[in-house]
């Protein structure tokens, strides 16, 4: 099979990493790629945004099955487009994708079907939002309603720190168009766990329990990120809680959008909360997370193609999904100044001897010149690494970063640890 995986991080490297291994794959691209990528898939300078583009080429070069890992593709349509033009594609429609596209259309969805979140109110109307925020007082969530590369939420601690907030996204813009509406919630508090699951419009299969770090610096300190790093499975993930979670939040889920008529085929990622009262939904994404994507995988035992193609024809049931034993840790290896302000094209070395302390080094921002491997993004590398307990997953990823060095290179000393 002639495969083209759409996107460019970290995660889409780790995708391409894992379908390279599938004996059905026969060729392999990735638009636009990256540095890492192109060891594993032959890359494709076309914008991952560029859905006209990107239909032409898989059209032309006859693919017989394209996978579209990021968010905004998929809110622009891109499934629907290579569908349309008659090419198998692993993803949600955009009228599926829009539980990550639109948090108000998914409150209000969670809302309507009893799926446990977060009470919440929505607003157009800069003043009625802040009449809410003091009648609610602090602590207090405030979120832009569309897509803000996970930026648009602020967790104030203050009314004053709300009303700012309110203001930077309604009034000032911060976020463009994507801040014209905003969801003011309560604040949650427990411990947080990602699930993603793979699904088919009807069926649903959870992968393994992660948990990512957003904040830049140790401690949890600094501005919110991409994602500094991730581990699975998460220990605070019981049985019991897994138990709750699939009945009272994502089976429903999956029935609630085919019951709108929004069958989602794909994998949604579910942002969930462990409150004193139970699992309840933080946000919803419509694709695989980045880090999470990267230990995750490693820890898949079958042919991620076979899965792919059982969501696109619904016959996710008959796939037996499996996974490793143990435990895999992702160290993210970051810019200085990420996620504010950083410079690029720096040489980085030390991979070969990375690789050879047993990790697997996913590249995020990076890009191939002259035989060099060069910085290229605010998170340039995944240090990715299994072991038979979280714990020695940790260290073999970090001894496997020691060796590798770009200039003002930036990670987190304590991935997995809080
Ligand atoms: P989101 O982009 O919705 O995942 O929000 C980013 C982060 O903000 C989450 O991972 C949580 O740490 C925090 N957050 C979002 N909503 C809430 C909430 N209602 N209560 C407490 N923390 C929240
Ligand atoms: N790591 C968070 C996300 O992919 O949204």
């Amino acid at each position: 099979m002639k495969v083209l995986v759409v996107g460019g991080g970290g995660r889409e490297h780790a995708i391409c990493w894992k379908l390279a291994q599938s004996p059905k794959v026969t060729h392999l691209y990735c638009a636009p790629g990256n540095g890492g990528i192109a060891q594993v898939a032959e890359c494709v300078p076309i914008k991952a945004t560029d859905v006209d583009g990107m239909v032409k080429w898989a059209k032309e070069n006859a693919m017989d099955f394209v996978m579209v890992a990021p968010d905004d593709p998929l809110a622009l349509g891109m499934v629907d487009a290579l569908e349309a033009a008659g090419i198998p594609a692993f993803g949600p429609k955009a009228n599926a994708a829009i539980i990550e596209a639109s948090k108000a259309f998914s409150k209000e969805l969670m809302k309507k079907y009893r799926i446990p979140t977060a009470k919440y109110e929505t607003f157009t109307d800069l003043d009625k939002a802040l009449a809410y925020i003091r009648e609610q007082g602090a602590p207090i969530v405030v979120k832009a309603d569309g897509l803000a590369l996970g930026k648009g939420v602020v967790v104030a601690s203050t009314v004053e720190e709300a009303e700012t907030a309110a203001r930077e996204m309604m009034e000032d813009k911060k976020f463009g168009e994507s801040g014209s509406t905003v969801v003011i919630e309560e604040c949650m508090v427990g411990p947080e766990v990602t699930v993603l699951a793979f699904c088919d419009g009807e069926h649903l299969v959870p992968m393994l329990s992660s948990q990512d770090h957003k904040r830049a610096y140790d401690g949890n300190q600094g501005p919110n990120t991409g994602g500094m790093g991730a581990f699975c499975p998460s220990p605070k993930y019981t049985p019991d809680i897994a138990d709750r979670c699939m009945k009272e939040i994502f089976l429903p889920t999956v029935a609630a959008l085919k019951a709108e008529g929004r069958p989602f085929k794909g994998v949604i990622y579910f942002g969930l909360m462990l409150t004193k009262d139970g699992p309840r939904v933080v946000e919803y994404n419509a694709r695989f997370g980045d880090p999470e994507t990267q230990p995750i995988l490693s820890m898949l035992d079958t042919d991620l193609m076979d899965i792919f193609q059982a969501c696109v024809d619904g016959t996710l049931d008959k796939v037996d999904i499996k996974w490793k034993s143990g435990a895999a840790c992702c160290l993210v290896l970051a810019s200085g100044g990420y996620p504010v302000k950083y410079q690029s094209g720096y040489p980085i070395s030390g991979l070969t001897e990375a690789e050879a302390l047993g990790a697997t080094v996913f590249h995020a921002g990076t890009r191939a010149e002259d035989g060099k491997v060069l910085t290229a993004g605010g998170r340039v590398l995944g240090v990715t690494a299994t072991a038979p307990s979280l714990e020695e997953a940790i260290e073999k990823a970090y001894a496997a970063a020691k060796p590798i060095t770009f200039q003002d290179m930036h990670f987190r000393t304590d991935i997995g640890k809080v």
